[in-house]
């Protein structure tokens, strides 16, 4: 899209020389004004860069620039000065101006000038999204979950997020541990500062202390030059210790020190370095059991443990099915540029009775599949992997079988959605508030959808 320049100056002759160059030569949109008040007015139209006269005659330019930098404190402005003028020109580059040209124009000089302050307003835009995006994608809205022991497992997040209280973390493979670490780094105290990973399990013994502390040039044969660990890269951010259950003895001992001293050492330094971080470990294994098997230094698993977040197996919370096919769907559908549907009945009942060993991280990788192979806009059998459809046991047709009921081959979306918000009612008896909540929508949405989908509310 072409970017938007705003040219104010009360000089006929400048506006229009200028917005030759701006728009005819350098390819700019360009909207001119000669009145300060009328720019500002206009500031909705999102214009990537001002060129701002100083003298104007409604409005001094320099309080022009003050209000716009109230408005849009990154949009770049630059000033047009009469000679004379340089104080107030100085003034102004005090107040946030990107750069002052005094008049005459220097026409080789401004065209630059006006590249790389649009150049940097974007990058800036830019690194805003990433961030808005990220913490987007960490925010409680992308866990999806309607069930009760989800909703326990939420309740215990919020309660952790402004402190710094060590978090262990406990479920099967791919039943999103992970996802909840970052939710409570992203959504806490620390959320500006660095969230840093380390798998206990898949880096090598020899290597994992480095990884975890760092350590000196000359320190080991290989060790070539000074390399920093994760605890001081981590340094007012959050660590998470993943598969913490693999961690060998000697291992345990140092990080036992860190959380005790909240000090270490990089592996043949005599620094002792200092550290902040909050520690979130995560395991699969029954840390407890590990203790007994000695295995395991009880002293640790006590600090480690002192806010245990359990997160139950997705077979244990088969109503979780649905939502998450309806979530992954549509993440899948903005990722490959799809643009399916829902799911084809019989398959819907595949996946409502399996077991999902694997969890959500095997449901996401299976809607994934299903949805590239699939040409039409309903997942069906065939795309199916084949030991899912083997593996089906006969669940129970009870618990959501009035929807696999009527001979209709297809269940859309919208039939399932409305099935969610039955099922948070039914849940919460009634209680509308709660069942808004447990669907992570808000109060009025869920109204809406309840006026759309023909529900009464007491009538569940
Ligand atoms: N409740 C949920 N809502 C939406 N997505 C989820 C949910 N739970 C897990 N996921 C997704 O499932 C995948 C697996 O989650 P994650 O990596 O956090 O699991 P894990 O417990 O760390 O697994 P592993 O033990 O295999 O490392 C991720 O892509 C995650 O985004
Ligand atoms: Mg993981």
């Amino acid at each position: 899209m072409d970017k938007l320049v705003f040219i104010v100056d009360d000089e006929p002759s400048i506006l229009k020389l200028v917005s030759h160059w701006v728009k005819n030569q350098w390819g700019y949109g360009v909207k001119t004004f000669s009145l300060g008040n009328e720019a500002l007015e206009n500031l909705t139209d999102n214009p990537d860069l001002v060129l701002l006269d100083i003298m104007l005659p409604d409005v001094n330019g320099v309080e022009a620039l003050r209000k716009i930098k109230t408005v849009n404190p990154n949009l770049p402005v630059i000033m047009l000065s009469a000679q004379g003028n340089i104080e107030v020109a100085l003034d102004s580059l005090k107040l946030g101006a990107y750069d002052y040209f005094p008049k005459p124009l220097d026409k080789n000089r401004l065209e630059p000038a006006i590249k790389n302050a649009i150049k940097s307003y974007d990058m800036q835009r830019k690194i805003v999204e990433l961030e808005a995006n990220l913490q987007q994608e960490y925010s409680f809205d992308n866990i999806v979950s309607s069930d009760e022991s989800m909703q326990h497992v939420f309740k215990m997040i919020s309660k952790v997020l402004d402190n710094d209280i060590t978090v262990l973390i406990h479920g099967e493979s791919g039943t999103g541990k992970e996802l909840i670490a970052r939710a409570i780094h992203y959504n806490g105290v620390r959320k500006e500062r660095p969230f840093v990973v380390v798998n206990c399990a898949s880096i090598p013994r020899e290597l994992l202390e480095s990884e975890l502390f760092g350590h000196e040039k000359g320190s080991f044969t290989g060790a070539h030059q000074r390399k920093i660990g994760k605890f001081e890269l981590a340094r007012g951010g959050s660590i998470f210790l993943d598969e913490i259950g693999e961690l060998e003895m000697s291992l345990q001992a140092k990080i036992l020190r860190v959380i005790q001293n909240k000090e270490f050492e990089r592996i043949g330094g005599n620094e002792i370095i200092k550290t902040d971080v909050r520690i979130i470990s995560a395991t699969n294994i029954n840390l407890k059991e590990a203790v007994e098997n000695k295995l395991f230094r009880e002293d640790l698993f006590y600090r480690l443990n002192s806010f245990p977040i359990d997160i139950p197996p997705l077979r244990e919370r088969r109503g979780d099915i649905l939502l998450l096919i309806d979530h992954f769907t549509k993440t899948f559908n903005k990722k490959l540029g799809k643009a399916i549907k829902g799911v084809k009945k019989q398959t819907l009942k595949t996946f409502y009775e399996y077991d999902w060993p694997g969890n959500v991280r095997e449901l996401e990788n299976t809607i994934e599949r299903c949805m590239i192979l699939t040409d039409g806009d309903m997942i069906d059998e065939e795309s199916l992997p084949p030991h899912i459809k083997s593996d089906a046991v006969n669940f129970m047709k009870a618990a959501n079988g009035d929807l696999f009921d009527d001979d209709s081959p297809v269940i859309p979306f919208e039939v399932l959605k409305k099935e969610a918000i039955l099922h948070a009612l039914r849940k919460t008896d009634g209680n509308i508030v709660e069942a808004a909540k447990k669907l992570n929508i808000g109060r009025a949405t869920f109204y809406r959808l309840m006026d759309k989908y023909d529900i009464d509310q007491k009538k569940k």
